[in-house]
């Protein structure tokens, strides 16, 4: 297949893109500066080269402004929120508006859909949670119904907290955990849905690649666990201690309302759709997981 993908050069995006090379397919990148070679797209100036997305396969949107990094004030909410919800209107716009459509459309989403939810266990037919993550996936993914609307295979990758060693979550704990310094975050008994990475890109393309699956579809492993578990898991594959929890007042001192929306929020997610299509995880369980990022 030829697939465009947007976000290339992110962190799932680097995944996807070589996960799917190694398997024959083509991927053109969407660029967002015209001196890069790929198709360029452009959501500050709602541009897109049309012309380049005609006779594609399948298009995987993975842009957006990174939400893990630098703290969340007024310009950084503005800019995680229009990076997504513009650049998928232009996407989605773009492709309905082609003489010959793609097949698929697979645009990432996140499972802070679902918000903050306790214990409650999660499908894609469970409603949306409050908060600012809650109210950008669901503006987001509304956004793709143009597509849809145009007869393409529309799916919303709902995705979990990545784990690789590369970058996002991950990344950025490493460095108390490795120092010895890791612990709980909060109470430690809310859930975290996580999805490795290498797991991910083959959900993605099977999202690209399976005509039967439509709408939203959860990206997260089978097994979601809590704040607690994952982080005596991490000490272990890691051989550090996990004795220095971080109160919950602290996170959000250091990390304002991303601690909130991220750090001790509860989001216990299940594949179902996924399973139901029959994929199979290859790291379906968090030790796994995690030791599969520390080749
Ligand atoms: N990583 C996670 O744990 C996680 C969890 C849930 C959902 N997701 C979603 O999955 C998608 C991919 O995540 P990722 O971890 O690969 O993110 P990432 O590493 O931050 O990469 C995102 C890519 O989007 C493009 N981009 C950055 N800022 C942008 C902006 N302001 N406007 C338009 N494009 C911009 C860049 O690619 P180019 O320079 O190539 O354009 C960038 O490399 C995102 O939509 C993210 O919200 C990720």
């Amino acid at each position: 297949m030829r697939m465009i993908v947007t976000g290339a050069s992110g962190l799932v995006g680097t995944e996807f893109g070589q996960l799917a090379s190694s398997q024959g397919h083509e991927i053109i990148p969407a660029v967002r500066r015209r001196q890069q070679s790929g198709v360029y797209w452009n959501v500050a100036e709602q541009t897109c080269d049309t012309e380049g997305f005609e006779g594609i396969d399948a298009v995987v949107h993975l842009a957006g402004e990174n939400i893990a990094e630098g703290r969340w004030n007024d310009a950084k909410k503005k800019r995680i929120r229009e990076s997504r919800v513009e650049g998928t209107k232009l996407i989605a716009s773009t492709l309905a508006s082609l003489q010959e459509k793609p097949a698929a459309f697979v645009c990432a989403s996140a499972i802070g859909y679902y918000g903050n939810r306790g214990d409650e266990r999660m499908t894609e037919n469970s409603s949306p949670g409050e908060g600012f993550l809650a109210d950008v996936c669901r503006e987001w993914e509304s956004t793709t119904k143009v597509a849809a609307d145009a007869g393409i295979r529309t799916v919303q990758g709902r995705i979990g907290v990545v784990l690789s060693e590369k970058g996002g979550a991950l990344k950025q704990m490493l460095t108390p955990f490795k120092m010895g310094v890791g612990g709980t975050i909060g109470s430690g008994n809310q859930y975290m849905s996580w999805i490795a990475i290498q797991d991910l890109a083959r959900a993605l393309l099977h999202c690209v690649t399976d005509s039967s699956l439509n709408g939203p579809v959860n990206l997260v492993a089978p097994q979601p666990v809590t704040n607690r578990e994952f982080t005596k898991t991490l000490g272990g594959v890691l051989k550090r201690p996990t004795i220095f929890p971080v109160p919950a007042f602290a996170a959000k001192l250091a990390f304002g309302q991303m601690a909130d929306d991220l750090l001790l929020s509860s989001t216990r997610v299940l594949p179902e759709r996924l399973t139901d299509a029959g994929f199979q995880f290859e790291y379906g369980d968090i030790k796994e997981a995690l030791s599969g990022q520390f080749g």
